[in-house]
C-alpha cells in the first residue's frame, strides 16, 4: 500500500511514524513533510504545497497512491477532499461541507444547538456596535471568537470588558483576520478543565481513541499567551470511561446525525475540545483533524488498527473496525525557539536528537526543523516534541523529560510541567 500524508508538523511526522509500522504500507510520501519524516523509513518528502490541489493529484495519480491522509485544517476547509473524490482517489479527512465544524464557529455553534449538544450560550454578530453592547451587557470574563479559521488566534478569552472590546475593534475595524472574516460569535465564558475527544467516524459510525490533555499557555502552570500547545498526556484521568461514553453518545453521535440530517456526511476524525467541570462537560470548539500534540501521543498509544480505521472511514464504513489501544500512558512535551508564540529566532543547530531517540520508549517528533547536510537546524517556533510511553504517568512523564535533557539547541525552551496535572487525580 502507497500512501501520502499531506503537512509538515510533528502531527504528520506521528502519522508517518505510525503508518510506517504497518507491514502492509510500503512507502510513505510526505508532502512537503519536515526534517523527521524526511528520516522516516519507507518515507520520501515531496515538494508540493498543501493547498496545491492540482499537483497533490496529480502526484497521487502518477505514483499509484493508495490512500491520501490530510494532517492539517487549511486544506480540508478548502475542499481537498471533494478534490479528490471528484477524481475517484481515497483520501482521509472531512469534505469542505463537515470541514465547516472548524472552519466556523458559527456553523459549528448552530449544529450543537439544534443537536442538542451542551455548550455555552451564544449570540451571533456581524457588527462592531451590535457587539460591543451585548459585552457592556453581559460584562466579563467573556468570549470573543473570530468565525472563521484564524490560525489559532481567532479566540480571546477576555478577562476585563476592555479586553473583549478590543478583540472584537481587532475584527471588525482592523480586519485582522481578513475582511471576509466579519462574523464574531461571542460566548458565555466557562469555568473547568480542558480536555480533547478524539475519534474515527465514517458519519454513522464512532470509534473512540483516547482523551488526552494539551497544555496550551506557554509558561508552567498555565501562564502566558496561548500557542500551539506545549505538550499532552494521555489517558487524561479528567474523562474517565464513564464520561468518554457520555461523550460519544451525547456529542459525537449528536454531531454527526445533526450534520447528516443536513445532507452532510462527517468523515475523518472528530476533534472534541471539552470543558470538564466535575460532571458537567460541555463542547469548548469542534476541529476537523488530529489535534497536535495531541495526535503525537493518542497515536503512540494505538496498538493496532490505525490503517484500517483510517482508510475504513474514507472508504464510508468503519464496520468491523477495531483500533485497539496499548495498556500504557503517553506524554510529549514540544521543545519550543525561546520568544514563541511572539518573535523567535531559528536557524541553530541542534544536537542530542538521536540520543533521545535511542532511549526506549522514546520517540522524537520533528516540527520546525529543516537538515542542512548532516546537521538539524531550527526553523519554526515549535521545533520538537519528545514524545515517551510507559506504563504509569509518573514514570512517562519522567522518561519524556530524560529525553528533553539529551537534546539542546540555542534559545531552546519548553515546560516543565507537562502531566502535573494528571498526577493530582
Ligand atoms: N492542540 C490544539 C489543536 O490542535 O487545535
Amino acid at each position: 500500500m502507497k500512501i501520502l500524508v499531506i503537512g509538515s508538523g510533528g502531527r504528520e511526522h506521528a502519522i508517518v511514524w505510525k503508518l510506517s509500522q504497518d507491514d502492509r504500507v510500503e512507502k510513505i510520501y510526505a508532502a512537503p513533510g519536515n526534517g523527521g519524516t524526511a528520516c522516516e523509513n519507507k518515507c520520501e518528502n515531496v515538494n508540493i504545497k498543501i493547498n496545491d490541489f492540482n499537483a497533490l493529484i496529480k502526484f497521487v495519480k502518477e505514483n499509484h497512491i493508495d490512500l491520501t491522509v490530510v494532517g492539517p485544517e487549511d486544506p480540508l476547509s478548502n475542499g481537498i477532499v471533494d478534490a479528490f473524490e471528484k477524481d475517484g482517489l481515497l483520501i482521509f479527512g472531512p469534505n469542505k461541507a463537515a470541514a465547516q465544524m472548524e472552519a466556523s464557529k458559527a456553523f459549528a455553534k448552530d449544529v450543537m444547538k439544534n443537536a442538542g449538544i451542551a455548550t455555552a450560550d451564544y449570540k451571533e454578530f456581524t457588527n462592531y456596535d451590535e457587539a460591543a453592547a451585548y459585552v457592556n451587557k453581559k460584562g466579563a470574563p467573556i468570549v470573543v471568537k473570530a468565525d472563521g479559521l484564524a490560525a489559532g488566534k481567532g479566540v480571546t478569552v477576555a478577562a476585563t470588558i476592555e479586553e473583549a472590546l478590543n478583540a472584537l475593534k481587532e475584527i471588525f475595524v482592523d480586519k485582522i483576520f481578513g475582511a471576509e472574516n466579519n462574523v464574531v460569535v461571542i460566548e458565555d465564558y466557562m469555568d473547568g478543565e480542558e480536555a480533547t475527544y478524539l475519534a474515527f467516524t465514517d458519519g454513522k459510525n464512532i470509534i473512540p481513541l483516547s482523551v488526552s490533555q494539551d497544555h496550551k499557555r506557554v509558561y508552567d502552570d498555565d501562564k502566558g499567551p496561548n500557542t500551539g500547545g506545549m505538550g499532552a498526556y494521555t489517558p487524561a484521568p479528567i474523562c474517565d470511561n464513564k464520561k468518554m461514553e457520555h461523550v460519544t453518545n451525547k456529542i459525537a453521535y449528536p454531531m454527526i446525525k445533526e450534520l447528516e440530517r443536513r445532507g452532510i456526511i462527517y468523515k475523518g476524525v472528530i476533534y472534541a475540545g471539552l470543558m470538564i467541570n466535575g460532571d458537567s462537560i460541555k463542547v469548548v470548539e469542534f476541529n476537523c483533524r488530529f489535534g497536535d500534540p495531541e495526535c503525537q501521543v493518542v497515536l503512540s498509544r494505538i496498538e493496532s488498527g490505525f490503517v484500517d480505521a483510517l482508510t475504513a472511514s474514507a472508504k464510508g464504513s468503519l464496520d468491523g473496525v477495531k483500533v485497539i489501544n496499548k495498556d500504557m500512558t503517553a506524554a510529549c512535551v514540544i521543545l519550543i525557539s525561546g520568544g514563541y508564540p511572539k518573535d523567535y529566532k531559528s536557524g541553530y543547530e541542534i544536537s542530542g536528537i538521536a540520543d533521545a531517540d535511542k532511549i526506549e520508549n522514546i520517540k522524537v517528533f520533528h516540527a520546525g526543523t529543516k537538515a542542512d547536510n548532516d546537521r538539524i537546524l531550527t526553523s519554526g517556533g515549535r521545533v520538537l516534541c519528545v514524545t515517551a510511553i510507559s506504563k504509569d504517568l509518573k514514570s512517562t512523564i519522567d522518561k519524556a523529560y530524560e529525553g528533553v535533557a539529551k537534546i539542546s539547541f540555542k534559545d531552546m525552551a519548553f515546560r516543565k510541567d507537562i502531566g502535573k496535572k494528571g498526577l493530582n487525580k
